[in-house]
């Protein structure tokens, strides 16, 4: 019998601490073991691939991703199913997906859109996955089933401070931070001031501003900096509970981040794609074409660009996430043509549903981009998300005997195939990416999820169902809780 059941040789690994030339033997779905280069190329294995000098990193971890979901961000719904949005990951190199579960706002249980989200994932999806409870309706019936949602391994929740369909008030958001405080269980927040959002979009209807450039002006920097100034200072009051804020675009947000961090807060954040490569520009595009690029936070300018590389770098932001939430353009009943009538033929911006794909192109675009070193690259697309939202070290590392035989093989230098990205090649059942004729410098030759190839040379040979729903545990990054718990109760601050 052979003694592994694959062997990854010649390549060169990259961790979030190292870049080394190991090869990687793999058995039962885990990392058996690294060895010293060449040391296993002619070792007994089922399968044996030679990655020819080029990188191998662990698979993607990207814990911002939205599909099947209802109604809730302007006139639209997702055109992703389970099923595609995860073919799309790893597609792209990435092998698990956190995604959302979603409360209603009437609904009177957080574990029913759990049991739902289980049901339209179960035996669909490609990759790897667990959910995030959006939570819209946190009365303390409600939030008195954090307990069990943690038992079913759900550890973070979303909230949002903007969407009628979503806004959580000041007076809710810390019962959610109080109650997820007694759990460890860490909040994302979505912090935009929707109050103030809605009165500017008022403003321009009433100047007859329907356009989709106008989302950009209905959400000026201030109301993101504004909102996440608020949560920082609502968490708090919690005694310091921990953090995410998710989606940052804003450098005056980041820098009320970067001075939380700096004085000592468990204030975590996320930043994507959308805020490293698009801009505002992009939402001018002529007639409706803007409306591919609406998301919220809007994209900013190229100044806040650099800002937001800085803060990868620096390590302000922990995460990068795809926050892939795709609408089809050319859709008019679910998608972003959904808000164009024969009155408005350039739409209503306050309709179009807010979001863009993602998940597929997330890792080729930022490991291509040469502004963070690799193994940043590494840190903040894997191996961060996975400690903070409790997947360590089965995802995320290679830790021989430990974590899952999750891993990208790049293409060598000397192979690499027509790089610009294109929608047609893309996996998702979107019908355009805002990526459109960018060209990246690599893509996964090879994505591998727990040993099983699944994405070779181009090629989806992965197998529906394959993916696995993953129990969460607590965050580990920084040994957060730990930390919290050592500062005092939140009784102990309160008085
Ligand atoms: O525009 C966005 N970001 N759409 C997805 C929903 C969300 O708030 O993450
Ligand atoms: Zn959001
Ligand atoms: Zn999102």
């Amino acid at each position: 019998m052979e003694a592994f059941d694959l062997i990854i040789y010649n390549g060169v690994c990259i961790t979030a601490s190292d870049v080394g030339a190991y090869d990687i033997a793999i058995k039962g779905g885990k990392i058996a073991l690294l060895a010293p280069s060449e040391s296993l190329a002619a070792v007994d294995a089922l399968r044996k691939i030679d990655a020819e000098g080029a990188y191998v990193t662990p698979g993607g971890v990207d814990c911002h991703v939205h599909l099947q979901e209802p109604v809730m961000f302007g006139k639209g719904s997702s055109s992703d199913t389970f099923e595609t949005g995860s073919r799309s990951a790893i597609a792209g190199g990435c092998t698990t997906i956190v995604c959302f579960a979603p409360q209603q706002k009437h609904e009177p249980s957080l574990l029913r859109p759990l049991a739902e989200a289980h049901e339209k994932a179960q035996g669909n999806t490609y990759c790897d996955y667990g959910f995030h409870l959006l939570v819209s309706n946190p009365t303390e019936t409600n939030l008195s089933e954090l307990g069990r949602l943690k038992a079913e391994g759900v550890t973070s929740l979303k909230i949002y401070m903007t969407y009628e369909a979503l806004q959580l008030r000041d007076d809710q958001i810390l019962s959610v931070l109080h109650h997820a405080r007694d759990h460890h269980i860490l909040t994302m927040i979505h912090a935009e001031n929707g109050d103030v959002l809605n009165w500017l979009t008022a403003q321009l209807e009433a100047r007859k501003l329907f356009a989709p450039k106008y989302h950009a002006t209905s959400r000026p920097s201030a109301l993101e900096a504004e909102a996440t100034n608020r949560a920082i200072v609502l968490s708090s009051l919690i005694a310091n509970t921990p953090i995410l804020l998710v989606h940052i675009s804003d450098p005056e947000a980041t820098h009320r981040i970067r001075q939380a961090q700096t004085a000592g807060q468990p204030v975590f954040a996320e930043t994507c794609p959308q805020y490293l490569f698009l801009t505002r520009k992009d939402l001018d595009a002529p007639g409706f074409e803007g409306a591919k690029y609406v998301c919220s936070p809007p994209p900013r300018d190229e100044a806040s660009q650099d800002v937001i590389w800085e803060g990868l770098r620096n390590g302000t932001f922990t995460i990068l996430s795809s926050d892939h939430c795709p609408f089809s353009y050319n859709d008019s009943e679910k998608g972003k043509k959904a808000c164009i009538t024969h009155e408005r033929p350039v739409g209503e911006f306050r309709h179009i549903p807010n979001g863009i794909p993602g998940v597929e192109t997330r890792l080729p675009l930022v490991f291509s981009a040469n502004k963070i070193p690799l193994t940043k690259f590494v840190e903040v697309t894997s191996t961060n998300p996975a400690k903070l939202y409790g997947l360590y070290p089965k995802k995320g590392a290679m830790m021989p005997g430990v974590s899952d035989a999750d891993l990208v093989i790049w293409y060598p230098d000397d192979k690499l195939p027509d790089l610009t990205i294109r929608n047609e090649a893309l996996h998702h059942a979107n019908d355009y990416t805002p990526y459109e004729g960018i060209r990246v410098k690599n893509w996964p030759r090879y994505t591998i999820l727990r040993g099983e190839v699944v994405w070779d040379n181009r090629e989806i040979v992965g197998k529906k169902g394959y993916g696995q729903f993953v129990k969460r545990e607590t965050a580990v990054l920084n040994n957060v809780w730990k930390v919290v718990e050592e500062q005092g109760s939140f009784d102990a601050a309160l008085l």
